[in-house]
């Protein structure tokens, strides 16, 4: 058997700050019962002024060493999914290469949005697989609050702060990726994106050098429609029915998008893990984070089958069927004791 990737450790953090609903009321008008019901979103964190993307992902990746006693030392890769990186140049992997003094070592970061954390992890499996890498860090991480529009309430509402980062190295068992399916629709470009050296996309100008805009509606359906023929292709590629998948795990945009997906996919709601409700949507860090945490609540187990599914701006989309191969972590009894997530954050 050829070289294969294996996941072998997991990790995430959000910053301290709780942005509530109530609190989103005194700023745009708005309500919590309008925001729960659209959304199902009810808090998100916001990031410090001085806390940027590589800050998050560094806080993460201590989550994950903490956790599983692993040194990065020996990583020869890091893949940061981000569209709000701290600078255009040097990369936040570059940033997290210095921070830990790792020293052979690649850093790249790529921008598929909020499908960003799934295109980094089939990037990571094929590095392993041709044999050019053998351990890579995968991190996915936003920070959205940066340049997210606070009077602008059809989006403000959403997004959260947040990383989220898996450990992928090289086994000569059998590999964690049974299945992929990647796409990219570009048209639907101008429904959601971040303004950069250009500041207009739709003729409207806008002030700053980075500002989100979306056009939730189109966003929305584009989901519901590319979504679900991507789970049925990746169910075909991988001969399994949905009831041999233990959990399905899409990007936390809105729980409407989820219920619709699962309504239309036949995956079930309660085998589904989500991070919206308390952490909003945290675009590239939303799949990991959803997934650190079911691990750390013990519902992800050794040996489960999970659909991983991303969609967003550009249009972007990926989903991989992966094995849970990870045992328990040697802390995990103690962490889900503790407040799940953010724990090692600076400051709290
Ligand atoms: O990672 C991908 C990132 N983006 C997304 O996932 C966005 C996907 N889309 C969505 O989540 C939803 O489209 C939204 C939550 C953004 C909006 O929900 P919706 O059910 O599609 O609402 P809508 O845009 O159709 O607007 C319905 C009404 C409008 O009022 P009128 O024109 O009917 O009088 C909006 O002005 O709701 C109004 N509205 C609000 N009302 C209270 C829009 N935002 C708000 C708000 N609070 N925050």
């Amino acid at each position: 058997m050829g070289s294969k990737s294996r996941i072998t450790g997991i990790g995430s953090y959000v910053p301290c700050k709780i942005l509530a609903n109530a609190e989103l009321e005194t700023m745009v008008d708005t309500n919590d019962e309008w925001i729960v019901q659209r959304t199902g979103i009810r808090e998100r964190r916001i990031a410090a002024k001085e806390e940027f993307t590589s800050h998050m992902c560094i806080n993460a990746i201590d989550n994950l060493i903490h956790k599983y006693d692993v040194s990065v030392l020996d990583v020869d890769m890091i893949l940061v999914a981000t569209y709000t990186p701290d600078f255009h140049a040097p990369s936040v992997a570059c940033l997290i290469q210095q921070h830990y003094g790792i020293p052979a070592t690649g850093t790249l970061d790529l921008n598929a949005a909020c499908a960003g954390f799934m295109y980094a992890m089939n990037v990571a499996d094929g590095l392993i697989t041709s044999g050019l890498n053998r351990k890579i860090l995968v991190v996915g991480a936003d920070t959205a609050s940066k340049i997210t529009d606070y009077t602008d309430r059809s989006s403000c509402i959403l997004f959260g702060d947040a990383a989220g980062v898996i450990l992928m190295e090289r086994t000569e068992e059998a590999g964690a990726c049974i299945a992929r399916h990647f796409g990219a629709d570009g048209s639907g470009g101008i429904h959601l994106y971040r303004t950069g050296l250009r500041s207009e996309m739709t003729g409207k100008k806008l002030t700053g050098g980075g500002m989100l805009m979306q056009n939730g509606r189109e966003v929305y359906r584009f989901a519901v429609g590319t979504v679900p023929i991507g789970v049925r292709k990746l169910l075909n590629l991988a001969q399994c029915g949905v009831q041999e998948i233990d959990w399905f795990i899409p990007h936390s945009a809105n729980l409407r998008i989820v219920e619709s997906l699962c309504k239309k996919t036949g995956l079930p709601m309660e085998k589904t893990l989500t991070s919206m409700e308390y952490y909003g949507n945290t675009s590239a860090a939303s799949i990991p984070l959803s997934l650190s945490k079911g691990v750390e609540a013990g519902q992800v187990k050794e040996g489960d089958r999970l659909l991983l599914f991303g969609f967003g701006g550009g249009f972007t989309y990926g989903g991989m069927i992966v094995n849970w191969t990870l045992r328990c972590c040697r802390s995990n009894r103690r962490t889900a004791r503790l407040p799940i997530l953010g724990r090692r954050s600076r400051g709290c």
